[in-house]
């Protein structure tokens, strides 16, 4: 016989422009002895791409752009006066040649330049910054070099020198200090001592990064990150490991060794969008490969590089000469190889010890890397193969991750699923940015997916509401369409929300995940929706059903139960995506009679069109109370058009 559980819940009154009516009761049972598949560890991820100025000039702590004179106009983001050139012979670092001389003559005086940081440098009042450059001087007296940061009213607001000397490059470091906060200050360097002097790789860094790395990340970009407790981390794209061209891809090991001689690149998201272009943007892969492994250390988080697969974007790029042909992939699969040593080989391989001089000795026990970002066709296929065979033959343990293209669906994603069905890849990467009605309807999407096959990796998703924003709609879609990765967690693996990072003043697209500007950053309603699954992912689905079925939308109903056989704790999640309170009653079968504590979180909102802003950032975010409850039943009344997650106490 059932016990009638006590539970008191505070409703919060909210609906989306209608009326609350409270409607049927829905009976939901919850198989709590049945204990079902595991949930990996790796389900709730991070996809970091650099894109939306979400490395240079987003988590990448440098705040001086085009810090190495490398872009195709090599003055982008300078301001030079007096007499400043561009030069390249004798350079401090090969595969970044360029550097500037400034001259300070009888003739020409008042010589120097400002950097105007990724749309403004963030600095904040009596933080450290720390002021690094190369230089070496024509002439034999020192150079004395003013520097100062200068804030959006043009003051100087943290003015130091550094003296130059010597006729070959050295490293010079000066420590600023601001008198004031300013999202958009710059930066100035000033020749006081006539001369004549050669400047590089100038750099500003926050003297506090995360976890206070050297070449580290922005703290609060990287601790929001860290705050997802990510299972996973793919980087480093998107689009950007293809290239428009092939000379354009990513190639990893442009981005290990000294940051101040890897080469830069430009970013195509640079010119992607006619109506949005960003000339200013490019990649000097400070945050390179390392970092990221590092980044991903440091948040808890496997690692899952992609890497180019030998074809250009298949958007962009229609010029079959910009694919490689299968007969020459070998450097293609050799960086796979490489890479592979580089992070998991012993300090005493070629690659190891690449990794062992930047310092970090111990192997990264990297276990995932994906070969193509969305590829399409038989030119997919083709070139995985080879890939495929080499990395089995020689990491016979690290799980290969294959493509099935940009869409969810359609004639590519068939082909594209049935052919790495073939190549039996470990996962295939899935990407949708759909609509909210897509969302709701999808979430018996993996219910019936082959159980036989490779896993299902999700590696892009994210609801497109009509307003293109990170509105709460979208969230609570997601929130709903994510039910059907945890029932399914047998078959779904790992899962990342895309893109992660926006600058407000520089972002190509959106929704994006985490908003910011150069001092500070927001948390969208999606990003709760993350943050709520990834920190209550629980251990083994608990089977959850009404009247046999799952609910995937009954009545606006969506719903899911996980245990932790760690916290002890049964976990469930539901989602009310109607306008209108629901009752339901949770049945738990074979859950002993007892006096239980256990929380609600809800994630609610009465207007489906807020958002966290960083002038609002708590428009919608979750609220968690404690529960008491007792027997094996347990009634809740779900406010309209919300996210609800109770844990119960085992
Ligand atoms: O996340 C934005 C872009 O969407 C990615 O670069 C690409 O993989 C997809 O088309």
């Amino acid at each position: 016989m059932k016990k009638v559980i006590s539970f008191a819940m505070l409703l919060i009154c909210m609906t989306w422009g209608s009326q609350q009516i409270i409607s049927q009761n829905h009976n939901i049972q919850v198989e709590v002895k049945k204990v079902g598949s595991p949930i990996q560890k790796t389900m709730y991820g991070i996809f970091f791409e650099d894109i939306n100025f979400g490395a240079d000039g987003g988590i990448y702590g440098e705040l001086v752009k085009n810090r190495s004179f490398e872009f195709d106009n090599h003055l982008v983001g300078w301001l030079p006066f007096g007499k400043v050139s561009v030069l390249n012979e004798n350079p401090c670092f090969a595969k970044n040649p360029n550097y500037i001389q400034l001259s300070y003559t009888k003739e020409v005086t008042g010589t120097g330049i400002e950097n105007e940081g990724f749309k403004g440098i963030g600095v904040t009042k009596k933080e450290s910054y720390k002021l690094s450059v190369y230089s070496r001087c024509h002439n034999a007296n020192p150079i004395e070099l003013k520097v100062e940061l200068i804030s959006s009213n043009n003051d100087p607001i943290a003015t130091t020198k550094i003296i130059l000397n010597g006729e070959d490059w050295k490293k010079y470091s000066v420590d600023l200090s601001p008198k004031s906060t300013d999202v958009h200050a710059s930066l100035r360097l000033t020749m006081i001592t006539p001369g004549i002097v050669d400047m590089d790789h100038i750099s500003l860094f926050p003297a506090k990064t995360f976890k206070m790395r050297e070449n580290g990340m922005r703290e609060d970009l990287a601790q929001a990150l860290s705050d997802l407790k990510p299972g996973i981390f793919r980087f480093p794209g998107g689009c950007i490991v293809e290239g428009t061209n092939l000379a354009t891809r990513y190639q990893w090991k442009n981005t290990v060794g000294p940051v101040e001689n890897r080469p830069t690149n430009i970013n195509r998201w640079n010119y992607t969008f006619p109506h949005k272009k960003f000339s200013d943007y490019y990649q000097s892969y400070g945050l390179g490969f390392f970092e990221y492994f590092q980044l991903c250390e440091d948040i808890g988080a496997e690692a899952l590089p992609v890497l180019s697969c030998g074809l250009s974007c298949q958007f962009e790029n229609h010029d079959p000469k910009e694919n490689c042909p299968v007969d020459s992939l070998q450097p293609y699969i050799q960086d796979a190889l490489d890479l592979i040593e580089f992070a998991n080989g012993p300090a005493t391989s070629t690659w190891g010890k690449v990794r062992a001089d930047m310092g970090h000795p111990a192997p990264f026990n990297m276990k995932f890397l994906a070969v193509g970002n969305e590829q399409w066709g038989s030119l997919y296929p083709e070139r995985l193969e080879p890939f495929l065979k080499a990395i089995r033959k020689q990491y016979p343990t690290i799980k290969v991750i294959g493509s099935a293209g940009p869409s969810p669906d359609g004639k590519d994603f068939n082909f594209g699923w049935s052919e790495m069905k073939r190549l039996k890849t470990d996962l295939v990467d899935e990407h949708y940015y759909k609509n909210p009605e897509w969302f709701l309807s999808n979430a018996n999407r993996y219910d019936n997916y082959d159980r036989k096959g490779p896993k299902v990796f999700a590696g892009e998703y994210a609801c497109h509401p009509a307003s293109k924003k990170n509105d709460f709609e979208g969230a609570l879609s997601e929130a709903a369409f994510m039910t059907g990765f945890e029932r399914n967690a047998d078959v779904v693996q790992m899962c990342t929300y895309a893109p992660l990072f926006a600058h407000v003043d520089a972002w190509q697209w959106r929704p994006d995940l985490i908003w910011f500007d150069n001092l500070h950053s927001v948390k969208t309603p999606n990003y709760y929706v993350q943050q709520l699954y990834s920190t209550h992912a629980g251990t083994h689905v608990l089977t959850t059903t009404e009247n046999k079925a799952p609910l995937e939308g009954n009545n606006g109903l969506y719903a899911t139960s996980a245990l932790d056989n760690v916290k002890n704790e049964i976990i469930l999640k539901i989602a009310n995506t109607s306008s209108e309170t629901r009752k339901v009653t949770y049945t738990f079968n074979g859950l002993k009679a007892a006096s239980r504590k256990g929380s609600h979180t809800i994630f609610s909102s009465e207007n489906k069109d807020t958002e966290n802003t960083l002038e609002k950032p708590n428009g919608v975010i979750p609220y968690e109370k404690e529960i008491n409850l007792t027997g094996n039943t347990f009634e809740v009344e779900l406010t309209p058009q919300s996210f609800n997650l109770y844990t119960i106490k085992l």
